[in-house]
């Protein structure tokens, strides 16, 4: 669970409640029930089970400790659409949840409402604040599900024969949603010119094609860690004190045309270049490319939720949807490295916490842009948005970390082992969502997620 340090007004998160519950919803518009079943590899749920289990959080964790008199919707919920809680109740197992043709969609969908209507109920008294706490988590999670929700569907339609859109369109649809950094006070030293892995990468077309170059920062001590303002989750306290070398990073994401190259130089089959499980990943599951990197006829197409893009049109459009090793090996190939979760956070503590997220509508990462000013190398430097950022950082918890009391302690800590995280956010990550400390994390194999490469050096 969270830990929230200053309750957000009861009004305002009524308002947070309803709008994040309705976007849920709308992030269903375009699906049809059968699309909703789908559960198309094993890291993936069904549409029509992030609906229901999202209800589900509100109801166990809110409802029944909180709204006296509410009953259970329907008592087989609580087992049914638990997802890994084990202090709470038993569960099926994660792969069957594509067999959950009943309950029918209809009837999650009243659920929803049922479970909407007590919340709202319970809103409009005065809630204790360990309620509105719960309520607050229970957003959160909303929105972690939305995400989840879409790269869900992202592999299910690409799995697909036919591979549907999500939304028809190009990577230009949508708003922009770009902002423009504002600088580098603090940590910023210098800017040191360097050049793109491979210089034949050909030119965009879709925009600017920015050679990469990388921001210096002096290092020492650093606070990382959540500041206390606003909603965070437990991972990311305490807030402690980190040293730090002098670093540089990328001042932008890696694009899909730097790594056809790394592809064109062999570089999924030069063992050299990747750690051992990584190279044992590459050849137990024949990795050739980023995953949804198809080679047809006509040349490489990307699949996105805006439905199969050409490659040719991708160059300057940051890479995704690769494993930790990918990104990894990538960064070796190139001469550099990934950065440090901690290096990420002090450097993007400098930059606004906006960027090509869910709510541009884009629905894909967006080539970076030309920096804000003449001369300075930081302009929109894509930490937040586009594509959730690999670091070289295993997850584990922070000095003096301790879960939540009771079963939502059972939200992050126990997933602390065999994971590495990631930062900053994706182009599905809800705006509302983001913030310099928040910490994602996924086992290193993970590719069906929007995750990325920024580079690091020194
Ligand atoms: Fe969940």
């Amino acid at each position: 669970m969270s830990t929230t340090s200053q309750c957000t007004p009861q009004v305002e998160l009524a308002a947070r409640f309803g709008a994040a519950r309705r976007r849920t919803l709308n992030l269903c518009e375009t699906l049809t029930p059968e699309d909703m079943m789908v559960q198309s590899c094993p890291e993936a749920s069904p549409a029509k089970w992030h609906l229901a289990h999202t209800a589900w959080f509100f109801e166990s964790f809110v409802l029944q400790d909180f709204l006296p008199g509410c009953g259970l919707f329907n008592p087989d919920f609580p087992w049914l659409f638990n997802s890994y809680y084990l202090s709470f109740a038993s569960f099926p197992e994660k792969r069957l949840r594509a067999s959950f043709s009943r309950p029918g969609l209809d009837e999650i969908l009243r659920y929803r409402q049922y479970v909407d209507d007590a919340v709202e109920r319970l809103l409009a008294r005065d809630a204790p604040p360990e309620a509105l706490r719960r309520i607050e988590l229970g957003v959160n999670h909303e929105e972690q599900h939305q995400e989840l929700l879409l790269t869900d569907i992202l592999h299910a339609f690409f799995t697909n024969p036919l591979r549907p859109a999500y939304r028809p369109g190009s990577q230009d649809s949508g708003a922009s949603g770009f902002t423009t950094g504002s600088g580098a006070p603090g940590l910023a030293s210098e800017t040191w010119e360097g050049t793109t892995p491979r210089s034949d990468s050909g030119t965009s077309g879709t925009g600017l094609n920015l050679p990469l170059r990388f921001q210096g920062y002096l290092g020492g001590m650093f606070e990382a860690g959540h500041d206390g303002q606003g909603f965070c989750y437990d991972n990311e306290l305490p807030r402690h004190r980190v040293w730090l070398e002098p670093f540089a990073l990328a001042d932008r994401l890696v694009t899909c045309g730097e790594f056809a190259d790394f592809i064109a130089d062999g570089g999924y089959r030069r063992h050299e270049l990747w750690l051992s499980a990584g190279w044992d990943a590459v050849q137990s599951n024949g990795w050739h490319a980023p995953l949804y990197w198809t080679e047809a006829d006509r040349g490489w197409t990307v699949f996105a939720l805006r439905g199969d893009q050409p490659l040719g049109r991708l160059t300057d459009v940051p890479v995704s949807h690769m494993s930790f090793f990918e990104a990894d090996a990538y960064a070796r190939w190139a001469g550099y490295r990934l950065a440090t979760e901690f290096e990420w956070e002090a450097a993007a503590r400098t930059q606004p916490a906006a960027g090509n997220l869910l709510d541009s509508g884009r629905l894909m990462p967006a080539p970076a842009q030309a920096p804000a000013s003449a001369g300075s190398a930081v302009g929109r430097a894509q930490f937040f948005g586009d594509c959730w950022e690999w670091t070289a950082s295993a997850y584990l918890g922070y000095p003096g970390f301790k879960a939540l009391p009771g079963s939502l302690g059972e939200y992050n800590g126990k997933f602390m082992s065999g994971q590495m995280v990631l930062r900053g956010g994706s182009c599905i990550t809800p705006a509302a969502h983001i913030r310099p400390s928040y910490r994602n994390f996924f086992p290193p194999e993970t590719r069906w997620q929007f995750s990325g490469i920024r580079l690091a050096k020194l």
